[in-house]
């Protein structure tokens, strides 16, 4: 990470740049809210006013989760469990929401599988699995909440990755979904504008602290100077995408739908691979244990 000179770019808290009281009155469905960035993204929603429904398999550390939001927040945050690859359980979980609440008016598409894996050790399985998480939950979400999105006049964001802008190695099956995941979101987003509904996309880059970090960057911790490799000067943080999903649901971007925002940093633009290529690729055992 960029050392404290170069942090011209600190994190800050949405409720410093936006008002407390934006969302009130409003309700937030949220795929994958039960940890990491989607957690991040609910609890800054909460704490402008709306109350949410965070969806996902695990009932434990969700109920957990919704306990702390609701604490940390004064907000209301329902636990509800639901595989987003079942259309059945994605509708009961709306019904949950709408019972509880009575309305949807955002939704985060945030569900999503991975693992590191070269195409010689991804399974068939593998890459229909990762395909049925984030694609098809998002497709399923969509139709399961859209109508009450519509009457809402409401918002999607879909989060996505900037994986596949380029050939990711190990990131076949992870690519291939989140390029879907981006198509979902601009066809919603010209379809439904006229009802209007907007749909947009958020790309985080590499955002300390997360799942995702921890288990698909590479095993030397030490290898990536994120605040030299990153215009901004630092690693990401959950936060940053958390301002960017208030901003881009918030009435300030009431313009914007169809659109694809990649939060990094500016990272994108100067990143080549954090693997020394292709030594990793010929010797994948140099960067993750693969199923060869
Ligand atoms: N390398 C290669 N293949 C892998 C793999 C890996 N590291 N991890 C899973 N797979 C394959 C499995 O072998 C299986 O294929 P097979 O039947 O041909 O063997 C297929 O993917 C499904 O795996 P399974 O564990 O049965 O599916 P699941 O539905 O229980 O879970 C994931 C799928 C993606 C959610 C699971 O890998 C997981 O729990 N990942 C960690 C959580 C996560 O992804 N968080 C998001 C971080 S960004």
């Amino acid at each position: 990470m960029g050392t404290k000179e170069q942090q011209i770019h600190p994190v800050v808290d949405s409720t410093a740049v936006f008002k407390e009281t934006i969302f009130a009155g409003k309700v937030l469905f949220c795929t994958g809210g039960g940890s990491g960035i989607c957690k991040g993204m609910t609890e800054s929603m909460m704490r402008h006013g709306a109350n949410a429904a965070i969806v996902g398999r695990k009932l434990d550390r969700l109920t957990a989760s919704a306990e702390e939001l609701s604490k940390s927040t004064g907000k209301l945050c329902l636990p509800v469990q639901a595989d987003v690859r079942s259309p059945e359980q994605l509708r009961a979980a709306v019904a949950k929401t709408i019972e509880k609440f009575g309305r949807i008016d955002f939704v985060i598409c945030g569900a999503a599988g991975n693992f590191l894996a070269p195409i010689s050790g991804l399974s068939e399985n593998g890459f229909k699995t990762v395909i049925e998480i984030d694609t098809l939950g998002t497709y399923n979400t969509v139709k399961a909440t859209l109508p009450h999105v519509r009457n809402s006049r409401g918002s999607y964001i879909m989060v996505s990755a900037t994986l596949h802008y380029r050939g990711t190695p190990y990131q076949i099956h992870v690519s291939a979904a989140k390029a879907a995941v981006d198509a979902i979101s601009n066809a919603l987003a010209v379809e439904e504008g006229p009802h209007g509904v907007r749909s947009n996309v958020i790309a985080p880059g590499p955002i300390g602290g997360t799942e995702g970090m921890d288990r698909l960057s590479t095993k030397d911790k030490t290898a990536t100077d994120w605040g030299l490799i990153t215009p901004a000067g630092r690693l990401g943080d959950i936060r940053d995408i958390a301002n960017a999903t208030v901003f881009l649901f918030s009435d300030a971007a009431n313009w914007i739908t169809g659109q694809i925002l990649a939060v990094d940093g500016g990272n994108e633009h100067l990143r080549t691979t954090q693997l020394s290529y292709p030594q990793a690729v010929l010797n994948p055992e140099s960067f993750i244990k693969p199923r060869l």
